[in-house]
């Protein structure tokens, strides 16, 4: 597996990159080939189509996540070429984890709602535990096997979906097949139902 590392941070060699060296250092412990990237807003990103998992980390500073890396997803074209892919996230900063969780986080969030996120997790710079890194690595590893463990049976459809893509025009038919196949592997669902159809649609229709 190929995983790529996409930070920012505006202290060189300060705790995210520091952070970043060990996760880095655990997952290639478990066999993972890692590369990191420091973001930049204006930067291509269409090398990220190499990867199989892309992590997005950075810090918070005065309440916002780092700039190189939001501006990257809002006004750059990392998002564009994030379409598909397996993510975790990571903030660092000082507040809580609660904290982060509800004022934080959902900045990232927000412009990811496409994606799979097997992971997120909060790394306060001031209260590091030990083991706190190997765990996110062991948490990123496991989702991920699930997700490629799924993917075996994921063209499995229950009578009702079935009817439903039956009822498609019989042209457009294999498109829908193959979309909602792809919807259940992206997302983990070991079997495709009118539910995951009626999902499927409302995230393409951005609802
Ligand atoms: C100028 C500055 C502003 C910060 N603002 C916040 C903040 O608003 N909320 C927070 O939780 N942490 C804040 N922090 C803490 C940092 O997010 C945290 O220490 C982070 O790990 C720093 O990462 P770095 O060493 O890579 O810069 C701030 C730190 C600095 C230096």
């Amino acid at each position: 597996m190929k995983a790529v590392i996409l930070y920012d941070s505006k202290s060189s060699g300060g705790f995210t990159e520091a952070l970043i060296d060990a996760l880095g250092l655990s997952l290639a412990e478990e066999g993972v080939y890692v590369e990191k990237a420091k973001c930049r807003a204006n930067a291509d990103y269409r090398f990220v189509q190499e990867f199989d998992l892309v992590i997005l980390g950075a810090p918070v500073y005065y309440f916002v996540v780092a700039s190189q890396l939001l501006g990257s997803l809002i006004h750059g074209n990392l998002r564009q070429h994030l379409k598909r892919k397996k993510i975790a996230l990571f903030l660092t900063c000082g507040s809580s984890e609660a904290m982060a969780a509800v004022l934080y986080l959902p900045q990232l969030k927000m412009h990811l709602i496409r994606n799979k996120i097997l992971v997120e997790k909060i790394f306060a710079s001031s209260a590091l535990t030990d083991g706190a890194i190997d765990d996110f690595t062991e948490d990123l590893l496991y989702e991920y096997q699930k997700t490629i463990k799924t993917r075996t049976s994921s063209s499995q459809w229950t009578d009702e979906a079935l009817d439903r893509l039956h009822s498609a025009p019989t042209f457009i038919q294999g498109k829908f097949k193959i979309m909602a196949e792809e919807y259940a592997e992206e997302w983990g669902y070991k079997e495709i139902t009118t539910e995951m159809l009626d999902e499927a649609r409302a995230k393409l229709e951005g609802r």
